[in-house]
């Protein structure tokens, strides 16, 4: 199992040192919350702090958009240093074309969905595409409850493609990890519960066995 620790969960006033603690204990993506106040409640940040924050680690940046127009900042978090780009399948854009702008800068394209949206919708979109993210909780907030019914949506996408790369975000934990380590899922994301261990080297450790 692979893991991309949320900088959401992090100390902002910190973020560099954050970013440099969780590269050094194999953290092996870093994931980016990027929320508008619109497609999602909350707001968070932008691409500078992308941009500046890729200067203190080599991990990968795994930039998840919770925005309604992602197709207008592709460019953006592509200069700003994302080595992958997800958006949601429920944003306002052209998917394909989204998903086009995004590989037109040799990074990976990622596609998510929210709870409510089935599995089915995402698979005619499995060749065209790096990464799926299935969503654990509702987009917006990080420390919310896992939720375990989604985690069958991971066994569809595998049926229909061996070689995307399938993450879940939301509510992953010390617990839920048993839970997800039955189902297809090759990278989890876990914001709170790495950020707020008592020992981010264990907690790691323990999603990553
Ligand atoms: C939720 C975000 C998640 C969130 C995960 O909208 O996409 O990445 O930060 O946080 P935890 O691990 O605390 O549930
Ligand atoms: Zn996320």
């Amino acid at each position: 199992m692979k893991i991309s620790p949320s900088m959401l969960a992090c100390d902002f006033s910190q973020m560099g040192n954050e970013i440099k603690k969780i590269s050094s204990l194999g953290a092996d993506y870093i994931h980016m919350d990027i929320m508008d106040g619109n497609f999602v409640p909350n707001i968070s940040f932008g691409p500078d702090v992308v941009k500046t924050l890729k200067k203190f680690s080599n991990v990968p940046f795994d930039v998840h958009l919770m925005i309604d127009r992602p197709d207008k900042y592709i460019k953006q978090f592509a200069e700003a240093g994302a080595n992958i780009i997800t958006f949601h399948l429920e944003s306002n854009c052209n998917i394909l074309e989204t998903i086009k702008l995004i590989k037109n800068y040799k990074i990976k394209a990622g596609l998510s969905i929210k709870p409510n949206t089935p599995a089915k919708k995402i698979i005619p979109y499995l060749n065209d595409i790096d990464l799926t993210l299935v969503m654990t909780v509702e987009p917006g907030f990080g420390g919310q409850k896992f939720m375990e019914n989604q985690l069958e949506k991971t066994k569809a996408i595998r049926k229909h493609s061996k070689n995307v790369l399938i993450e879940i975000d939301g509510g992953v934990n010390g617990e839920t990890i048993k839970k997800i380590k039955k189902y297809p899922v090759d990278i989890c994301v876990a914001g709170t519960y790495i950020f707020k261990a008592p020992d981010i080297k264990e907690a790691i450790n323990l999603i990553k066995l």
